[in-house]
């Protein structure tokens, strides 16, 4: 049996369309995500349905995450957090092509697919093929009783709500909260000490408030959006754990404006994608304060040098953005870890209203499924 929610079940309020409504959900989604899985006592993450004992999670050498679209990214994410909190090699692979590449997959590989439908025909697949070949399989998921649900062995639930929305966004935002408790509870069970779990926590905590915060740009990115809307090309670029957010603004834009976006590491530039570079080509620069911030900076200023309109995505507390950008949205300073959460709203607000501006159908965009469940 299959779960589907009607969109006439859920109520709009005072909003002109799920996506927006969603949007501003994300403060409370992201509370949700976290509800009784941070413990201060322990300093780790806690889960209750991963149904593997500790000491098989103390095992897992390598995690293999896999999805499709915009839950892809949030595997992106994934991998950069986990790797970095935790020190295990995670690999990261488009469900589509898992299930028929067979590539050598090590023993005590713990896999997770990530799907905010549950029902995505390809990820299915691959979750089996991997279940098949003997990897505990586990999902990450929003839709409770899901075929992807039941298909894995154990997994994690959103808890973000029925997301209406064709394009994604409270739940990507619902992952990647999960993905750093991952990256909390493995670093955890390695080489983290109770004082950097405890830092990690904290740190967590405050997100709810820096979404809200964040959830304040709306009049600027709708400018940007008025300015911008009859480009037929843009580019989003970003590095470090804001290159999938690059990835993820420019599909945001692609799925319900149709514009062609995009997305890619900001040092990549030089290697093709410059060659775009016009005066009706805009560069959307996701770059809060950083280990990268100076070389993002001078990603820039190369677009720059060429003619082409930036609008930066930048701290709070950049004083040096306002030089170089042509617009700037200023977003509340996180831990680097959980940039890409708070960085994503503003895209999310730029391809809503250039989707309004153009008379695109923000819920339903043409030739798109929320869920894919065909091959
Ligand atoms: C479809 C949707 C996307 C989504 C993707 C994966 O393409 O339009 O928004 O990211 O499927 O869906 P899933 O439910 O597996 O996350």
């Amino acid at each position: 049996e299959k779960l589907e929610i009607a969109s006439g079940d859920v109520e709009l309020g005072d909003f002109e369309h799920y996506m927006l409504k969603e949007i501003f959900e994300q403060p409370q989604s992201i509370e949700n995500a976290m509800r009784g899985r941070l413990n201060l006592d322990n300093a780790t993450a806690v889960f209750g349905g991963l149904n593997l004992t500790p000491q098989e999670l103390r095992g897992v050498d390598r995690i293999l995450l896999t999805a499709c679209g915009t839950s892809w990214h949030a595997a992106m994410v994934g991998e950069y957090l986990i790797e970095e909190m935790a020190r295990i090699p995670v690999e990261v692979e488009y469900a589509s092509e898992l299930r028929y590449r067979n590539p050598p997959v090590p023993r005590r590989t713990l896999v997770f697919g990530i799907t905010q439908s549950g029902e995505t025909a390809d990820t299915l697949a691959a979750l089996r093929e991997m279940k098949r070949k003997g990897h505990p399989t586990l999902a990450i998921c929003n839709v409770v009783g899901s075929s992807i649900a039941q298909e894995a062995d154990g997994g994690i639930y959103l808890h973000a709500g029925p997301e209406i929305g064709v394009a994604s966004t409270k739940a990507y935002t619902s992952q990647l909260v999960v993905m750093a408790m991952l990256g909390l509870y493995f670093g955890r069970l390695n080489h983290l000490s109770f004082d950097q779990g405890y830092r990690i926590i904290r740190a967590m905590q405050a997100l709810p408030d820096a979404v809200r915060k964040a959830l304040t740009t709306q009049d600027q990115a709708r400018k940007i959006a008025e300015k911008y809307q009859t480009s037929n090309n843009f580019l989003y670029l970003g590095r470090y754990f804001n290159f999938p957010t690059a990835l993820e603004g420019a599909l945001k834009l692609k799925e319900i404006s149709y514009i062609h976006a995009e997305g890619y590491p900001a040092a990549e530039l030089k290697h093709g994608p410059i060659a775009l570079v016009d005066e009706n080509t805009p560069s959307v620069f996701i770059m809060p304060q950083g280990v990268v911030y100076d070389k993002v900076m001078s990603n820039l200023q190369e677009i720059k040098a060429r003619g082409g309109p930036v609008i930066a995505i930048a701290s709070e507390d950049d004083h040096e953005i306002d030089n170089y950008a042509d617009d700037v949205i200023r977003i509340p300073t996180v831990e680097e870890f959980l940039q890409p959460i708070v960085s994503v709203i503003p895209l999310q607000f730029i391809a809503y209203h250039i989707a309004l501006l153009r008379g695109c159908d923000v819920d339903k965009p043409r030739n798109l499924a929320k869920s894919v469940t065909v091959e």
